[in-house]
């Protein structure tokens, strides 16, 4: 089984699942086996505007472990990131990193703004 830990910015209390990546997909938004695909198929909600379609960043999210346990970004996912708030080295797109490790340890962080949100603040 592999272990996925959710922590909000914004201080929303933190989730932690145990799935098996080999069940994806586990709903219909975003790569089958990525993150999003696993935190919407287990009740827990992330940001994903484009539904899942490498064509936004509200899906945004930092790996602060295991991102060796991800597929590799492609180039479109890194053009897009590039226009992420707080984009850093470990950034990924949730709809676009597929959990390639079955015994994946993966802890992220959900950043407090999106570009939703950075846009409606304005
Ligand atoms: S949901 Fe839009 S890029 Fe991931």
């Amino acid at each position: 089984m592999a272990r996925i830990r959710v922590i909000y910015e914004n201080g929303s209390p933190e989730r932690t699942i145990e799935f098996d990546p080999a069940a994806a997909p586990f709903q219909h938004d975003g790569q089958p086996g990525s993150v999003l695909d696993v935190l919407l198929g287990h009740g827990i909600h992330l940001e994903h505007a484009c539904g899942g379609n490498c064509a936004c960043t509200t899906c945004h999210v930092i790996v602060k472990q295991g991102i060796n346990s991800l597929s590799e970004a492609t180039e479109q996912e890194e053009d897009m990131l590039d226009r992420a708030p707080g984009l850093t080295p470990t950034s990924r797109l949730g709809c676009q990193a597929v959990i390639e490790d079955a015994d994946a340890d993966i802890v992220i962080v959900v950043p407090r703004y999106t570009i939703n949100q950075v846009s409606e603040s304005r």
